[in-house]
């Protein structure tokens, strides 16, 4: 099965759009039907491209034929620009199975391994890929935070634009996730004064200029809606969120190309449903509450496009 047996369209296109009219393509993590919905709902109703970001952990929760039955079931059409992709692939297998089960696209994070062994394994699956008319993502440098339940950094260092320089000669791979300040989760920074080193980018990108980044870890964490979460019997504290001028600068005016968010929806989600509950406690029918979730984070979603991404009006 491949990926446009889907009516997904091939992630490289998305690249191709955004780096020539200077926005970025959101990469979107779901994990269930709502999620899905919502995400592809925005993409229809602001005519953006959109990536569906399916991390590891997340397609073992919903099983393939789950996903991809519930993908064929959105009826996504090729002209609408909408791509799977395995987020944080952290084998060369998982990635080929991402790939003959209908992704798009993978990403193979090896950032944590040595170099060389990055390479070797990241040109193993380029190959792979391309042969099946998919691509490949790589990171480079590390973002602190926790990226995945099964992968935890708190250390952090930027990516070197020699060494990413290196890495893409060597491996062909189709675009490159930057550590430049950015980290997973809801905690990414101390204090407002923590700002992006676009000095860094800008280094990397007079080495690599035609190859497409990417923005892990980049929700803003808007401080409203963990509030609603906090009123509402949540308990999150000393949140902070990357400046969304800062996201917007670097989806317009950068080759950034793709922007992950997840985060910020999980967020929307939460704060719908504990509300829902919390202000209607007779209610016990599922429906009732994750209608609202699913209709928060394609809110979300929309906000994002528009403010951030300005990938609306973009197919
Ligand atoms: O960057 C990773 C994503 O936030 C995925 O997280 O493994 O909990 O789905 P997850
Ligand atoms: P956030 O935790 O900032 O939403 O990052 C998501 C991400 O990078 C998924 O790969
Ligand atoms: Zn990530």
């Amino acid at each position: 099965m491949q990926y446009q047996k889907f009516g997904l369209c091939a992630t490289k296109q998305t690249f191709e759009n955004a780096m020539r009219r200077h926005f970025a393509t959101p990469a979107f993590n779901a994990y269930n039907m709502e999620t899905l919905t919502a995400i592809v709902s925005a993409a229809r109703l602001t005519h953006s491209p959109v990536i569906i970001a399916i991390s590891e952990s997340a397609l073992k929760y919903m099983g393939d034929d789950m996903l991809m039955g519930i993908i064929d079931g959105l009826k996504i059409k090729p002209d609408e620009q909408i791509a799977l992709h395995l987020d944080h692939g952290s084998s060369i297998e998982s990635c080929m199975h991402a790939i003959n089960i209908g992704f798009s696209s993978v990403m193979l994070d090896f950032s944590k391994r040595d170099i060389d062994e990055n390479i070797t394994a990241t040109a193993n699956i380029v190959r792979y890929a391309h042969a099946r008319d998919a691509s490949v993502e790589a990171e480079l440098g590390i973002l602190s935070g926790i990226e995945d339940e099964t992968t935890f950094s708190n250390e952090s260092a930027y990516t070197d634009p020699n060494v990413a320089k290196q890495f893409v000669d060597a491996t062909g791979v189709d675009s490159l996730a930057v550590a430049i300040g950015t980290s997973h989760g809801a905690y990414k920074r101390k204090s407002a004064d923590e700002k992006l080193r676009f000095d860094i980018l800008d280094d990397i990108q007079n080495k690599i200029p035609t190859t497409p980044l990417v923005l892990h870890g980049a929700s803003s964490i808007p401080e409203n809606l963990v509030a609603e979460i906090n009123k509402y019997g949540g308990k999150m504290q000393n949140t902070m969120g990357i400046d969304i001028e800062q996201l917007e600068f670097a989806a317009t005016k950068t080759n950034i190309c793709k922007i992950n968010i997840d985060s910020d929806l999980r967020l929307g989600f939460t704060a719908a449903v504990r509300k829902t509950l919390a202000t209607e406690p007779g209610i016990f029918n599922p429906r009732e509450y994750l209608a609202p979730a699913r209709d928060a984070v394609c809110d979300m979603c929309i906000f994002l496009i528009r403010t951030i991404f300005h990938s609306n009006n973009k197919i």
